[in-house]
């Protein structure tokens, strides 16, 4: 039994030993393995012919047999298809003309496009664009824009304070950038900044807790509120339409002196009435006006020589009515499927 045994295995390596390719894997294996005529299931046969005593040995090293062949010709397997691949690939070099698959590309976010336009309008005007910061002082976003503690206007800008003493607050408005131009600049200054602020504002269909703003200041001498309706329509006529017209109506901030409240004709109408301007042909726009000389005077300017006018307009509020898009969140929940269709 043992002889026969030892024969068995012996054979089997010598098989082994012979396949070079698929087809020998598949002659060595069928000849070995196959379910009913391989040569481990008819060895096993023999078990019917031999002593009770001798049987388990028998069945135990068949078993081995077995696994031992399975295993080898897997391992068998694997080389094999791997050289295969090789070579494969090396008797067909690869093809560097083939088209590429398309990767999907990233793109603009709607608002971050139109920031980057309004700012381009700016600096063919002959703006600056400054960067400032989102984390303001007390200081810049209300003090030196003539709101003292305790002024009620405060209140329209409900803050986000970082510090019980509310020195350090996330800027309400572009505004800041008026007294940082003015500090850092000397006239004949024009200067324009863009990017986001925060109120204490619902998150709903028309408002939001951050937003973005564009807030621009000329200082010069000899500047006149005729110097800010001029640059005011030149740029609302590139930013929407170029038959846009616009119109100025009594406002007040106290930053400004005249202040303006400004209104365009409705772009959807053009001035007829419509749902959108409620039937009014004007949609209210911007606050702009004349920097109050109390402002000048605390960043610095001699408000006896220089005067100002600054203006200052939500981003988001222009992408709404330019795209048509009824919903301020649709354009902070970055849905993919709403910004694929910028
Ligand atoms: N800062 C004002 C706001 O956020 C807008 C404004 C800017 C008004 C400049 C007048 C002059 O509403």
């Amino acid at each position: 039994m043992i002889d026969q045994i030892r024969g068995l295995t012996h054979q089997f390596e010598t098989d082994l030993a012979t396949i070079r390719d698929l087809d020998g894997y598949t002659a060595v294996r069928n000849k070995w393995l196959a379910r009913e005529t391989g040569l481990i299931t008819t060895s096993m046969k023999r078990l019917r012919e031999m002593s009770k005593e001798d049987r388990p040995a028998f069945g135990q090293a068949m078993n081995e047999l077995r696994l031992r062949a399975e295993d080898s010709l897997g391992r068998m397997l694997d080389g094999l298809k791997l050289a295969a691949r090789e070579q494969e690939i090396a008797r067909k070099p690869v093809d560097v003309t083939r088209p590429g698959f398309p990767y999907p590309l990233g793109w603009e976010h709607p608002i971050r496009r139109l920031q980057a336009e309004i700012e381009q309008i700016f600096v063919s005007m002959g703006f600056r664009i400054l960067d400032c910061p989102e984390v303001e002082t007390d200081y810049y976003n209300f003090e030196a824009l003539n709101m003292p503690r305790q002024h009620p206007a405060r209140d329209a800008q409900d803050t986000f304070y970082f510090d019980e003493a509310e020195l350090k607050l996330l800027r309400t408005h572009c505004s800041p950038v008026q007294i940082h131009a003015m500090e850092t600049m000397k006239p004949p200054i024009r200067a324009a900044s863009t990017g986001r602020v925060y109120r204490r504002d619902p998150f709903d269909a028309t408002h939001s807790p951050m937003f973005f703003q564009v807030d621009v200041l000329a200082v010069d001498e000899g500047i006149t509120m005729g110097d800010l309706k001029g640059t005011l329509e030149v740029f609302l006529k590139r930013i929407f339409h170029p038959d846009t017209r616009m119109r100025l109506r009594p406002g007040y901030f106290p930053f400004v002196e005249p202040g303006a409240e400004v209104d365009i004709s409705c772009i959807f109408c053009f001035g007829k009435g419509c749902r959108i301007c409620k039937q009014t042909g004007w949609i209210e726009i911007l606050g702009a006006g004349m920097i109050h000389p109390k402002v000048l005077r605390m960043s610095g300017v001699d408000d006896s020589r220089y005067s100002g006018f600054a203006w200052g307009m939500g981003i988001d509020r222009v992408a709404i009515l330019k795209y048509g898009v009824e919903d301020i969140r649709l354009f902070f929940e970055n849905d993919l499927r709403f910004l694929r269709q910028f």
